[in-house]
């Protein structure tokens, strides 16, 4: 499914993850020269000055806690599927973690091709940037290629853009990467019907789900994202469809009490508290082979 409009989408992730000064997101972000800022679309939006923060909070609870919940699981290799230009290397390599990055050729390509300059001191557990398309099971294989270790495969931002038989290619490629030498697959964007609301509504109050229809409707059309025909736009569903698939799924906080959230900096306490509480209602995704 190449569509240059998605690598855009993977950009404003970066961005926004480097706007609240998250080192390694800035580092990123200076290296690759996102200087452009692709929110400018949406700049005619009511209260277009708070969309930065709002989409930040949504790109760094997913950033933070799919890192929290890789430590967490402790596989040793760490393939981030669709891995767009996440700053996730320099969390996972200095740890011990073999990791690798994969998407499509327009990503993974300007990726591999920076590797020096976005990570000083590479790591020798770093295994590198794959371009490979998610669909196509032989290409997962060969992303990994011959490491023969416990695996986590991390998805962040990927699912809602694809269609249902394109996911169902997906799950083929991860439950073979998985039946290989074990391991689980982590989905921190389990509730993509709320992630959005959630924030602008704890950062704006009731305007905020006014805001959230006319960005959407905006984005879907730029990247020419169908949400009705894609499904899986909420946790029953995506758990439905990978039980049927023949998947365990265990539903796991989405947010933990200490987890570092530079976002919280800023806004406004109350605001900050709201989100916290929503956030403590949603859960994230382990899913593994069933034993
Ligand atoms: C919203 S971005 C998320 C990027 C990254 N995971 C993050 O959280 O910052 C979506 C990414 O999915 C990638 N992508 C979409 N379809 C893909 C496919 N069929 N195979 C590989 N990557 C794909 C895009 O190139 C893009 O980098």
């Amino acid at each position: 499914m190449p569509n240059a409009k998605l690598s855009k989408t993977a950009q404003v992730n970066l961005l926004m993850l480097a706007d609240l000064g998250i080192p390694e997101a800035v580092r990123f972000r200076d290296v690759l020269q996102f200087d452009s800022n692709p929110l400018q679309m949406l700049e005619h939006i009511p209260f277009a000055s708070n969309i930065p923060l709002c989409i930040s909070t949504v790109s760094e609870i997913l950033y933070q806690r799919a890192n929290d919940l890789i430590i967490e699981q402790h596989n040793p290799t760490v393939l981030d599927l669709a891995c767009g230009f996440s700053p996730r290397v320099m969390v996972m390599s200095p740890r011990g973690y073999t990791y690798i990055g994969a998407d499509l050729p327009e990503v993974a390509e300007l990726m591999a091709q920076k590797r020096k300059e976005l990570i000083p001191n590479d790591p020798t557990l770093f295994a590198g940037y794959r371009c490979i398309d998610v669909t196509n099971r032989e290409q997962m294989e060969k992303a990994v290629g011959g490491l023969r270790e416990k695996i986590t495969i991390v998805t962040q931002g990927l699912l809602t853009y694809l269609t249902p038989v394109q996911k169902q290619e997906l799950m083929d490629g991860v439950k073979s990467l998985l039946a290989r030498d074990g391991g689980c697959w982590i989905i921190p964007d389990a509730n993509p019907d709320r992630m959005l609301d959630t924030s602008f509504k704890a950062i704006l109050g009731r305007r905020g789900a006014g805001v959230v229809k006319a960005i959407y409707k905006i984005l879907d059309k730029d990247v020419n994202r169908s949400r009705a025909a894609n499904g899986w736009q909420n946790i029953d569903e995506i758990s439905a469809a990978l039980e049927e698939f023949g998947f365990a799924v265990r539903r796991v906080p989405l947010y933990r009490d200490g987890l570092i959230m530079w976002c919280m900096g800023e806004m406004e306490p109350d605001a900050a508290k709201r989100l916290v509480s929503a956030w403590k209602e949603m859960s994230a995704l382990v899913v593994t082979l069933p034993e």
